[in-house]
C-alpha cells in the first residue's frame, strides 16, 4: 500500500493535511520532524509532506532536518514553513517579509504543466507568514506568484521537491486539493488504494493471523470507536469476541436498554450486560467535586471491567478503540503540534490487565472511522449521535448525584431531545442537552406557591468541541421545551437558556 509521511513543524493544520491526503486515497501518517533518516530508509514513504510551522529558520531554536533527507530519493512537498526550510536548506535564502501575510491572497499560477495543472489562473489561497523566500535555491523554477510572495510556489521537477508559501489543505485555498493531487498522482506517479472497503479487508485478515484460536474481550462504551471496533474484530472472528456492556446508571433515557437491543439482536455481538448503576450510585454519594466524580466514575469502571474479565480465561486480548488523534497525541516522541488531552473516556483500561491490546482503528480519523462503520452496516443515526462524556450525567448534575436527581434530569434531557429532532435541529447541532442545577427557585403552580429545581438547556454548535459558540434557538422553540419541562418533569419549576461561548465557559458545566 502507498504511504505518505507529513513531518510536523508544529503547524495547527498538520492533522489537516493527512486527512486531506487520505480523503485523495492515500494513506497519510503524521511523524515528528526529527524522525531518525534510518526510519525513513526503511519505512520508504512514497512521498513527504513537510508542514508548516511557527518559527523562523533562522532562529536558534527552530526544527531542522539534515539536509541529506533531500538525497533520500523521496518526493517532497513543503508547505509554508516547510516551504522555506526547504530553500534554507538547499541554498536559496528566507528572510522577514516587509509586510506580513495573513488570509486570502490571489494566487497567479505562471506555469500550470506541474504542482498547478488544471489550476484557474488566478486562485484564492490561504496565507499565514511573517517571512518569505527571498532567493529560490539553484534548480528550482517559480510558477506562482501573489502580490506580496514573488516565490509563492516554486518547483524542482528533476528532483521531485516543491513547495508552497500557502496552505493547501485549508478549505478557504479552493483549488488546494488539486494541488495535493497533482503532487501524489501527477507528479510522484501514485495510484489511490486506500479505501474503507480495502482497510476493512486488510484489518479482518490481520485480526485473524494475530488472534489465532484465542479470544477477545472488548468493552463497549454506547460510542461510535469502540462498537466500530467490536464489529471488525466481529467480522474476523465471530463470536470468540465477548463485548462487556456496563451500565453505569449514568446514560442517558432508555439508552442502555436500546444499545443492548441493537447490540445483541442487529448486530449478532455476544455482549455481556453488566448492571451495576447501584454499585456507582453507592460510589458517588456525597460527592459533589466534578474532578472526583470523574476519578471514582472512571476507576469503578476499571473494577467492574477488571471483575468481568477474570471471568473470562480463555481471553488472551483486549480491544480498544483508540483512534489515530489519540495516537498522536499520546506518541513518545511528539512533534511540537502535538496537545495535551483533557479529556479521558472511562473506556481508558488497565495496563495490569494480563492482556495483549489489539486496536484496530488506531490508524484511522473520526470520519475514516464512520465511513468504516457505514460498511460494516451501522445506522447513520448511531454513527451521527452527538458526543457524550464518559461521566455521563454525572457531570450533568451540578452538585451530588443521586437516583432522584438521576430521573429528573433524564425526563427533562428526553424532552429537550425529541424536540430537537423534531425542530430538524439534532445534525446543525455539535450537542444538545440538560443540565440540573443545585438551586431551588420560588415559582407559582396553579394557585400554590413552589419551590423546585432549575434545568439549563445547552445546545452548541463546534467543529470540534475545542471551541463552541451557543446557537441562537428560536424563542418559539425554547417556549416549547420550557412549557413542556416544567409541565411534565415533576420537580421542575424554572428552564433556562446558556448563552455562553467556549471559551471562556466550557460545553459541559462541570
Ligand atoms: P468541554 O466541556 O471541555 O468538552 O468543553 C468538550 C467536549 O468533550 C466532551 N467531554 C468528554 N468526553 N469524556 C469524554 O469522552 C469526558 O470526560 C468528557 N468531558 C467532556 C464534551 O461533551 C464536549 O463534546
Amino acid at each position: 500500500m502507498n504511504k505518505v509521511f507529513v513531518l510536523d513543524f508544529g503547524s495547527q493544520y498538520t492533522q489537516l493535511i493527512a486527512r486531506r491526503i487520505r480523503e485523495l486515497g492515500i494513506y497519510a501518517e503524521i511523524h515528528p520532524y526529527n524522525v531518525a533518516l534510518s526510519f525513513l530508509k526503511k519505512e520508504s514513504p512514497q512521498a513527504l509532506i513537510f508542514s508548516g510551522g511557527p518559527q523562523s529558520v533562522y532562529e536558534p531554536q527552530a526544527p531542522l532536518v539534515p539536509p541529506e533527507i533531500f538525497s533520500l530519493g523521496i518526493p517532497v512537498l513543503g508547505i509554508c514553513y516547510g516551504a522555506q526550510l526547504m530553500a534554507h536548506l538547499l541554498s536559496g535564502r528566507v528572510g522577514r517579509a516587509r509586510k506580513r501575510e495573513y488570509g486570502l491572497a490571489e494566487l497567479q499560477c505562471l506555469d500550470r504543466s506541474g504542482l498547478l495543472s488544471e489550476l484557474q489562473e488566478n486562485s484564492p489561497v490561504w496565507m499565514s507568514h511573517g517571512d518569505k523566500i527571498r532567493k529560490v535555491p539553484p534548480g528550482f523554477i517559480v510558477t506562482g506568484i501573489t502580490s506580496n510572495t514573488e516565490a509563492a510556489v516554486i518547483e524542482n521537477r528533476e528532483r521531485q521537491i516543491y513547495g508552497v508559501q500557502f496552505h493547501p489543505e485549508v478549505a478557504h485555498t479552493v483549488e488546494g486539493k488539486k494541488i495535493f493531487s497533482n503532487f501524489l498522482f501527477r507528479l510522484v506517479g501514485l495510484q489511490p488504494d486506500w479505501t474503507m472497503g480495502n482497510f476493512i479487508e486488510n484489518k479482518v485478515r490481520e485480526i485473524r493471523e494475530t488472534v489465532g484460536r484465542s479470544k477477545v474481550l472488548a468493552a463497549l462504551s454506547g460510542g461510535v470507536d469502540s462498537l466500530v471496533a467490536s464489529l471488525l474484530i466481529h467480522r474476523a472472528i465471530g463470536r470468540r469476541l465477548i463485548c462487556v456492556f456496563v451500565d453505569n446508571g449514568l446514560l442517558r433515557q432508555r439508552q442502555y436498554e436500546k444499545q443492548l437491543e441493537i447490540f445483541k439482536h442487529r448486530y449478532g455481538l455476544k455482549v455481556v450486560a453488566v448492571k451495576a448503576a447501584p454499585l456507582f450510585l453507592a460510589k458517588l454519594k456525597g460527592v459533589t467535586s466534578p474532578e472526583r466524580k470523574r476519578k471514582i466514575i472512571g476507576r469503578t469502571f476499571i473494577e467492574v471491567f477488571e471483575e468481568q474479565a477474570r471471568r473470562f480465561k480463555e481471553v488472551e486480548f483486549l480491544a480498544q478503540g483508540t483512534i489515530y488523534p489519540d495516537v498522536i497525541e499520546s506518541a513518545p516522541v511528539k512533534g511540537p503540534s502535538a496537545k495535551i488531552k483533557s479529556h479521558h473516556n472511562v473506556g481508558g483500561l488497565p495496563s495490569r490487565l494480563p492482556f495483549k491490546l489489539i486496536e484496530p482503528l488506531r490508524e484511522l480519523f473520526k470520519d475514516e472511522v464512520r465511513r468504516v462503520g457505514l460498511e460494516l452496516g451501522v445506522e447513520r443515526e448511531f454513527l451521527d449521535q452527538h458526543p457524550f462524556p464518559g461521566p455521563g450525567l454525572a457531570v450533568r448534575i451540578i452538585g451530588e448525584v443521586t437516583a432522584e436527581r438521576l430521573a429528573i434530569l433524564r425526563q427533562a434531557d428526553d424532552i429537550l431531545l425529541q424536540e430537537v429532532r423534531k425542530a430538524g435541529l439534532y445534525e446543525k447541532l455539535w450537542q444538545a442537552f440538560a443540565v440540573l442545577l443545585p438551586v431551588r427557585s420560588v415559582g407559582v403552580m396553579g394557585d400554590e406557591r413552589t419551590y423546585q429545581q432549575v434545568i439549563v438547556l445547552r445546545l452548541v454548535q463546534s467543529l470540534d468541541g475545542m471551541t463552541a459558540s451557543w446557537f441562537p434557538a428560536s424563542a418559539d422553540f425554547l417556549s416549547r421545551v420550557a412549557s413542556r419541562i416544567v409541565n411534565e418533569v415533576e420537580g421542575v419549576n424554572r428552564v433556562v437558556y446558556d448563552i455562553t461561548t467556549k471559551p471562556p465557559a466550557t460545553i459541559e458545566w462541570e
